[in-house]
C-alpha cells in the first residue's frame, strides 16, 4: 500500500537556486520562501552556510535569514558542512541543519575537499555541537546510485555511509540521486538494504526522467518524506551532469492523483514557479507547471 500522507521536503531555495549562475537578489529569494510557506509547505530548506567561494549564489545566507519571516509551524533548515558553517547558522537562530556526505570517494573530494573517511571527521563535531544546542540534524548522502566518475555505487557502500550518519544522531537520512541515474528496482533494493524505510527520505534529481517513478518505488517501500524543488529547478555545481530536482508540482500531481495528502496547494505552487521563471528568465522545466500555466 501507499502512505496516507507524505511530507514534501522543499529544497527549491537551496538545491534549486544553488546552481544558478546569475546571483538572484536576496529580496527575490525571501519572497520565494514566503510564497512556498503560503502554498502550504511546512519544511523549506532555505539556504546553505557553505564556503561563499564554493557556492557564490548562496553567499547571502545571513542576509536571507534576516529577511525571511519565520512562521510558527514551518521549519527552515539550512545546509551546514562544518563547524564554521554551524557557527554562522547559530548566529541566526537556526533550529534545524542538514549535513551532506558523499557515498563515493571522488565526490567527497570534489564537493567537500575531503576523503570518504575524513568527511566524518568534519561532520562529527558539527552534529555533536548542533545536538547540544537542541537543533535537529538531517543528513544527506549523495551519489547513492552512481556517480559520473566511479559508475554505479555499491549498495553496501551507501548503507555503510548512511548508517554512520544516522549513528551520529541525525533524525533522518535523505538518499540523494545527485545525477539522476537511479531506477526503480535499484531504489527498492537500496531501501531494503537499509532494512526498511525507517528514518529514510528520498532526494531524486530528474536528469534521466526517472524521479517520479523512483519516488513511487520508494513510497511502495514505505518512505513518507520526499524532497522536491518547486518548478523543478536545481542541480549541484560540483556534479556538472546534475539537472533539477524532482519538481514539487509533478510530485503533488501524482500524490493527489493517488489520494495521498500533502497539505500543498498546487495552484499556488504553479503561480510561484511561473513567477520565479520570470525572475530567472527561463521557463520552469516542470511538465505540470507547463501544462497548468498554459491552461
Ligand atoms: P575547504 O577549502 O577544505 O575549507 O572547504 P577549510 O576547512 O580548509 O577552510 C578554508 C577557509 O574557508 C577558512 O578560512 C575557513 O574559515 C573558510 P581562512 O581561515 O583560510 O580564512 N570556511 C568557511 N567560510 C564560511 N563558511 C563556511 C566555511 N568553511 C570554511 N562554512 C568546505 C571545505 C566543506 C567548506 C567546502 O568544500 C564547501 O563549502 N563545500 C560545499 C559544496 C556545496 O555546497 N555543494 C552543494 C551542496 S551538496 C548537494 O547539492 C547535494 C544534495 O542536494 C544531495 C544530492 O543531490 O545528492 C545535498
Ligand atoms: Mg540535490
Amino acid at each position: 500500500g501507499l502512505p496516507e500522507r507524505v511530507t514534501v521536503y522543499e529544497v527549491g531555495p537551496r538545491d534549486g537556486l544553488q546552481n544558478e549562475s546569475v546571483v538572484v537578489p536576496v529580496e527575490v529569494k525571501a519572497e520565494f520562501v514566503a510564497r512556498l510557506a503560503a502554498a502550504g509547505h511546512r519544511v523549506i530548506e532555505t539556504t546553505s552556510f557553505v564556503h561563499p567561494k564554493w557556492v557564490p549564489q548562496l553567499a547571502d545566507a545571513s542576509e536571507l535569514l534576516a529577511a525571511v519571516e519565520r512562521l510558527p509551524g514551518v521549519r527552515y533548515p539550512v545546509l551546514v558542512p562544518n563547524e564554521r558553517g554551524l557557527d554562522r547558522a547559530l548566529e541566526h537562530g537556526v533550529q534545524e541543519i542538514a549535513i551532506f556526505a558523499s557515498a563515493t570517494e571522488t565526490f567527497a573530494n570534489r564537493n567537500l575537499n575531503r576523503t570518504l573517511e575524513s568527511q566524518f571527521t568534519m561532520f562529527e563535531p558539527v552534529v555533536a555541537r548542533a545536538l547540544e544546542h537542541g537543533l535537529r540534524v538531517r543528513a544527506y548522502v549523495s551519489m547513492c546510485f552512481g556517480d559520473p566518475w566511479e559508475g554505479p555505487t555499491p549498495v553496501a557502500q551507501v548503507v555503510s555511509v548512511g548508517r554512520r550518519l544516522l549513528d551520529l544522531g541525525c533524525y533522518e537520512l535523505s538518499l540523494g540521486d545527485t545525477v539522476g541515474v537511479g531506477t526503480a528496482g535499484h531504489v527498492a533494493a537500496l531501501i531494503g538494504a537499509f532494512g526498511g524505510p525507517e528514518r529514510l527520505a528520498v532526494h531524486f534529481h530528474d536528469t534521466y526522467g526517472q524521479a517520479l517513478a523512483n519516488t513511487l518505488a520508494a513510497l511502495r517501500e514505505g518512505v513518507t518524506v520526499v524532497d522536491a524543488s518547486t518548478g523543478g529547478i536545481g542541480g549541484c555545481p560540483y556534479a556538472e551532469s546534475a539537472t533539477g530536482n524532482l519538481a514539487t508540482e509533478d510530485l503533488v500531481w501524482m500524490l493527489h492523483g493517488l489520494g495521498v495528502e500533502t497539505g500543498l496547494d498546487l495552484r499556488s505552487l504553479v503561480e510561484t514557479s511561473t513567477w520565479l521563471a520570470t525572475e530567472l528568465g527561463r521557463p520552469s522545466p516542470s511538465r505540470v507547471v507547463q501544462a497548468l500555466a498554459a491552461g
